[in-house]
């Protein structure tokens, strides 16, 4: 190609470009999903990622007129690297939304960049408490530690529990665990006789559980996120402390949906308090369940993967009442108050706390159809995160 008529032809693709990409900033809303998609917490990045899908599939992706755009981003559960990505995504893809957090560490190290950028930052699967104080952009649509724990210290001691032993994870939201359980225990008449903490990172829980053995209590409570339930089943089970008659108890990230099936019959007659089951007998969840296997053929979705799709739910809505007016602000506030039937039951953004408000369920493991799932029996209604209060 003649040189001049080369340039001429170049600078006319740049301007084009250029044209291009100023109709798609205006015309495109953006969704910037950080997820740890590998390492030790990639089952919560799979699992939100294909909810998120799910939900955009479900809806449509033109909402107000705009076309929505996911820019799903790993950030290998990793806090730096999900700084990182979010600056990236604020600065470089100008996204309108950040969305995600798979762990407390990433969601804290990012809430300062939601707050300096205006950019709403909404938790789906992080749930130590003090992360929607981080930074007034950010809304949850996950729980809270405090608000599932204290639920099961209420039942602890009416079925026959007086002595338990804590193992948690030893940051934000087990952290949380260990106190709010603890609290409500002691102020219903039960004891904790020892508070156990295992590290975040490739965990051993070997000569914790050795410990709880030989103290052996009528149940040992136990927090782990989403992924590390079925390693703490396995050791539970191979030391025979079910046998030894101490009864397994915890929050429901124990019996994540996503591994219980895997468990065995051991895992049979765990309570665990939650806000979500995939067991959850509803025609909206039975909805949800069936049209997330069928894309996702042979995952069962897990309460990350409830987090993803009200959080996508709460987002759209909020766009389609915002109009896209008033940027990163405008959007908030639409989010702020929202209420909806989600799959888990009902569900309640607080204006005041950008918390979630929901109900909050006491569960079995159970047999269904050969499989094993989370049953029901009982439900403390439109819990508020008790870790507000303070
Ligand atoms: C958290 O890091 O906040 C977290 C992760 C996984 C869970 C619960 C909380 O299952």
């Amino acid at each position: 190609m003649h040189k001049r008529l080369f340039l001429h032809a170049t600078a006319l693709a740049i301007c084009g470009l250029a044209a291009t990409n100023a109709i798609a900033q205006g015309d495109t809303f953006k969704i910037g999903l950080i997820l740890p998609m590998t390492g030790q917490q990639a089952s919560t990045g799979r699992q939100i990622e294909a909810a998120a899908k799910l939900y955009m599939a479900q809806n449509g992706d033109t909402v107000a007129g705009k076309k929505v755009e996911l820019i799903v981003k790993d950030d290998t559960s990793v806090p730096d690297v999900t700084k990182r990505l979010a600056q990236e995504l604020i600065v470089n893809n100008k996204v309108n939304v950040l969305a995600g957090f798979g762990i407390t560490p990433s969601a804290l190290a990012t809430a300062p960049l939601a707050t300096q950028s205006k950019t709403p930052m909404v938790v789906m699967a992080a749930a130590t408490s003090s992360i929607t104080e981080a930074s007034p952009y950010v809304v949850r649509t996950s729980f809270t530690l405090p608000q599932a724990s204290v639920a099961l210290a209420d039942w602890v001691p009416k079925n026959g529990i007086k002595k338990v032993v804590t193992l948690v994870s030893d940051y934000g939201p087990g952290i949380d665990a260990e106190k709010y359980f603890k609290e409500r225990l002691v102020f219903n008449g039960g004891l904790v006789v020892e508070a156990l903490r295992v590290p975040l990172r490739s965990p051993d829980f070997a000569p914790f559980l050795q410990k709880v053995r030989d103290i052996k209590p009528d149940a040992l409570f136990v927090f782990v996120p989403s992924g590390a339930g079925a390693a703490v089943m396995k050791q539970f089970l191979e030391r025979g402390m079910d046998k030894a008659g101490i009864k397994l108890i915890g929050t429901g990230d124990l019996t994540d949906d996503d591994q219980l099936n895997d468990m065995g019959d051991g895992a049979l007659g765990v309570v665990t308090s939650h806000h979500y089951s995939a067991a959850h007998p509803s025609p909206l969840n039975q909805k949800f369940v069936d049209a997330f296997k069928k894309a996702n053929p042979g995952l069962r979705p897990n309460f990350m993967a409830i987090g993803g799709y009200d959080g996508m739910r709460m987002i759209y809505e909020a766009l389609k009442t915002s109009k896209g007016q008033g940027g990163g602000d405008g959007l908030l506030a639409a989010m702020k108050g929202q209420i909806f039937e989600s799959p888990r039951g009902p569900m309640f953004i607080d204006a005041q706390t950008r918390d979630v408000v929901q109900n909050i369920y006491l569960r079995k493991v159970e047999k269904k159809d050969g499989q094993l799932y989370n049953i029901e029996f009982d439900v403390i209604k439109d819990v508020k995160d008790p870790g507000k209060a303070k």
